[in-house]
């Protein structure tokens, strides 16, 4: 084994800043994440003009930090990598001039990476958590759940950074589904955490939601279950003032059972691909995967295939992942130069 290799990486996607060190792609030497949900939360969504501003003035300190807790001085950094799509255009732009100021500065490779096989790379970062895999462990092919604010894809991974696209949400990705809804329940933004904690004190029996399964595709579509939720709060009276729900609507039970419904179909056709296309195991990635019913189903009917999860502070947005990514991107002989931009819609494959 040659010397250490460290990455600096960064991420700016979405709504969180974020900055982290990685060793030889797999050791966290620091994981900064700024988050702008408070900021967010006041109007139950990402704005995009105030998240770029936000991004601007938390960047160079989320650096700073992320070098400090690293015990990292600029002359200990051998590349910079950048999340440079997709996401918004606006927030990642901060992330991709700062990178580039870096790595003009201290005359270090730059790399551009997709923020989706960032989510699948956190599964290739040393933890010590419960469901995480033993990157050493890992062999291919691998079937990869990703399911976040922006996306709901399924991906065969037949090696590192070779992908084959299933199938992916024709309309609302899940944790959009979740968001939504929440919002809908008048939980607080994001949706997801409020749902699953509203959900443990809910009866999903109680009430049962559509499932789209989309026969003959491996495609999914949340657009109807949402539209199915409002309609049932609608039936218990009239919306408060302010949008919240009638004060009659049983939101524990409504927010198990929109959770049931969508940790039913993500698990199913997760385990049906894996099994299909024979994956030696089951990745699940995004922020979505932090769901404890989709990690616990997903397993349950998953039988003799591996499940793996990582930790919460791994599968919603970080720059730790985009270094584990950037390493094996590395590694294959990726540079970027100048003119490496932004790519808010960018693709897996
Ligand atoms: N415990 C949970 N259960 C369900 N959904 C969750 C949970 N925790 C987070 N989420 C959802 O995950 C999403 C955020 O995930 P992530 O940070 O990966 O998305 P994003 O970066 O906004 O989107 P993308 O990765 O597609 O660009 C939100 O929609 C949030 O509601
Ligand atoms: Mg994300």
């Amino acid at each position: 084994m040659g010397p250490a290799m460290r990455i600096l990486a960064i991420e700016t996607s979405c709504d969180e800043t974020a900055a982290a060190v990685i060793e030889d792609g797999r050791r966290i030497l620091s994981n900064v994440v700024a988050s702008q949900i408070d900021l967010h939360a006041r109007y139950g969504g990402v704005f995009p003009e105030m998240a770029s501003r936000a991004h601007i003035e938390a960047i160079v300190p989320v650096i700073r930090e992320a070098l400090v807790k690293a015990h990292v001085g600029w002359r200990d950094l051998h590349a910079v990598a950048v999340t440079r799509g997709p996401g918004l255009a606006g927030s990642l732009l901060v992330g991709v001039n700062a990178a580039k100021g870096i790595a003009l500065g201290r005359d270090l490779p730059l790399l551009g990476i997709n923020h989706l096989e960032g989510h699948i790379y956190a599964h290739w970062l040393e933890t010590e958590s419960e469901g995480a895999a033993d990157p050493d462990a890992l062999e291919f092919p691998l079937l990869c759940l990703i399911v976040s604010g922006g996306h709901t894809e399924l991906v065969l991974m037949q090696d590192h950074g070779r992908y084959q696209r299933l199938g992916g949400t024709r309309d609302d990705a899940a944790g959009e589904a979740f968001d939504k809804v929440g919002r809908l329940l008048g939980l607080p933004y994001p949706g997801g955490p409020a749902i699953e904690r509203v959900a443990q004190k809910g009866d999903p029996a109680r009430l049962r939601f559509p499932r789209a399964w989309l026969e003959g595709s491996w495609d999914f579509s949340f657009s109807g279950l949402k539209t199915a939720v409002l309609r049932v709060v609608r039936g218990y009276g009239e919306a408060g003032p302010d949008g919240r729900p009638p004060r009659q609507a049983p939101i524990p039970h409504l927010a198990a059972a929109f959770q049931e419904a969508v940790v039913d179909v993500l698990a199913e056709k997760t385990v049906q691909a894996a099994a299909a296309y024979q994956a030696k195991a089951i990745l699940l990635a995004g922020g979505v995967s932090a769901n404890r019913r989709l990690r616990e189903e997903v397993k349950s009917r998953a039988g003799d295939i591996p499940v793996y999860y990582p930790p919460i502070f791994l599968c919603t947005d970080n720059a730790a992942m985009i270094g584990a990514a950037a390493y094996y991107r590395f590694q294959a002989g990726q540079r970027d130069g100048w003119e490496m931009d932004v790519v808010p819609n960018l693709r897996l494959v």
